[in-house]
């Protein structure tokens, strides 16, 4: 309730709001396709950060990379106002917000190996067994990432949830990535990781890089 007042406190002012719309990609029904380089104007480096929440690790990112343009998807819209508000005041020009569902993006919208790395930190873990159909990460899902990411690019992974880091390792693994050591930039940098680390909760983070001579898509 207290988000939902917070968010249309801020997308009731109309200054904020004209913010936030110049920070929005929005499809409509002519545009099947996210096409990066004809949103940002030029052809770069695109991270896309998947359930971005408030934004707090993207907007930090693409101010630390100016030369990489970064797309944030968030399925709330309520989240996504507050996401596109603060996107628009960090005042950067290569970080768009998208209001949708990340599996419609990823799954049908993005071409293919046109994504240099994918950031998903702390996705709904929906623990309960009659919910876990709408869980992001399915081989569907997983497939379609390894298809949108160019060679040698990264997914970057971290829950909090011990099961599903058990699950959603070996996908990864079994769409083709291979893991790789670095470190998931993300995992304790968004809201979320700055709750758990706070608390002293454990995290599950891992790295996949789709390999550089592996084939079509
Ligand atoms: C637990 S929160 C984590 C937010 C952020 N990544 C963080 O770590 O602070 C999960 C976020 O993913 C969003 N989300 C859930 N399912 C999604 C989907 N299918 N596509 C895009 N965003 C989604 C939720 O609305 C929520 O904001």
């Amino acid at each position: 309730m207290a988000r939902l007042r917070k968010a249309a406190r801020i997308w009731g002012d109309p200054k904020a709001r004209e913010i936030g719309q110049r920070a929005l990609i929005t499809p409509d029904d002519r545009v099947f396709t996210i096409d990066p380089p004809a949103i940002f104007g030029r052809r770069a480096p695109v991270e896309i950060e998947i359930g971005a929440g408030k934004g707090e690790f993207i907007i930090e990112r693409a101010a630390e990379f100016p030369e990489r343009d970064f797309i944030a998807v968030e399925l709330s819209a309520t989240v996504t106002r507050v996401l596109a508000v603060r996107c628009g005041r960090a005042g950067l020009g290569n970080l768009r917000v998208v209001r949708m569902d990340a599996r419609t993006l990823v799954n049908l919208m993005l071409p293919d190996r046109s994504v240099s790395a994918y950031h998903i930190y702390y996705p709904d873990p929906w623990p309960k067994e009659r919910h876990v159909k709408h869980r992001l990460f399915t081989p569907t899902l997983v497939a379609s990432l390894f298809r949108t990411v160019e060679p040698g690019a990264t997914a970057y992974v971290a829950t909090d949830v011990r099961d599903y880091a058990g699950e959603i390792f070996p996908m990864m693994l079994a769409a083709g990535f291979i893991r790789a050591v670095e470190a998931a930039p993300g995992a304790d940098r968004t809201g979320f990781a700055r709750k758990y680390v706070a608390a002293g909760k454990p995290v599950f983070s891992a790295s996949f890089r789709r390999p550089r001579e592996s084939k079509n898509p």
